[in-house]
């Protein structure tokens, strides 16, 4: 795929910062690992991989705003675009050593995310979508599940950790949905599972309580694979109610019908 200027600038600074997130992988005693709150960790990996994203995109574009996990919200002379920006997305997993994190990069114009990136450094699976250009992994064009019938269909979500409010519902989604499907999986990086749903790997995923850099880069892949995405309560903003459901057009209605139930 031909891609922007502004793609080609968020696929270098994806690799860049995981290169950096690889040397640090498994070197958990260098790390001063802090909590930011119950089951909420962040690391010296963490810190120097934004550090790394925010110099190469904010250095190449000045202009734009930013948002940043852990560096927060910060507004830019052009304000309609802006980066939005996990640099670790998984950081449990990635220090207890687990292969199972990304780097997730989106640029958001007057609103809508119109460019995403998630890298997959430990397994070297770059993720990427434009705006009317579709989806790819690597150099393969992604397109959503074609299974259509929901006993054959696996999901992923995440389960809210840290005794936050939106546990019951989540398990009240996971009792009404396992006797309906194949199964549910719960990996720890929702820009992963997103990237999943896009590249076919599971036909869906929804999660309650969850941020805009964990899912902006995600959304743009899967709606270019060929997916739907919506926030659980019908017609709200998907990044305003931190919540989301994407999936392939056969499982969404049905996902979407289980889950609005318990909203
Ligand atoms: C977390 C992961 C996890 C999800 C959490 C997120 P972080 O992001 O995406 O899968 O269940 O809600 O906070 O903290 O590792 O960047």
């Amino acid at each position: 795929m031909q891609g922007s200027a502004n793609l080609n600038l968020m696929i270098k600074a994806a690799r860049k910062a995981g290169r950096s997130l690889v040397k640090d992988f498994r070197e958990v005693e260098n790390l001063q690992v802090s909590a930011k709150g119950p089951g909420d960790f962040v690391s010296k990996a963490d810190r120097e991989a934004e550090r790394i994203i925010k110099e190469e995109l904010r250095g190449a574009r000045p202009s734009y705003g930013w948002l940043g996990e852990e560096t927060g919200e910060e507004d830019g002379e052009d304000p309609t675009r802006r980066w939005i920006v996990d640099p670790l997305d998984g950081t449990t997993n990635f220090l207890h050593g687990l292969p199972h994190w990304a780097v997730s990069i989106a640029l958001e114009h007057k609103g809508e995310v119109i460019a995403g990136v998630i890298f997959d450094a430990a397994k070297d699976e770059m993720f990427y979508a434009e705006k009317g250009l579709g989806a790819y992994m690597n150099e393969t064009r992604l397109r959503v599940s074609g299974r259509h019938k929901m006993i054959e269909s696996i999901f992923a979500t995440g389960v809210p950790f840290g005794g936050r409010s939106t546990l019951p519902a989540t398990l009240q989604d996971l009792a009404k949905l396992m006797p309906q499907c194949a199964g549910v999986r719960r990996w720890g990086a929702a820009a992963l599972d997103l990237a999943y749903v896009a590249a076919g790997r599971y036909e869906g995923y929804w999660e309650r309580g969850i941020n805009a850099w964990d899912m902006a880069a995600g959304l743009i892949l899967v709606k270019e694979a060929g997916g739907f995405t919506e926030a659980v309560r019908e017609g709200r903003s998907i990044f305003e109610s931190g919540s989301v459901i994407a999936a392939n057009a056969a499982t969404f209605p049905t996902l979407a019908k289980v889950l609005r139930e318990n909203d």
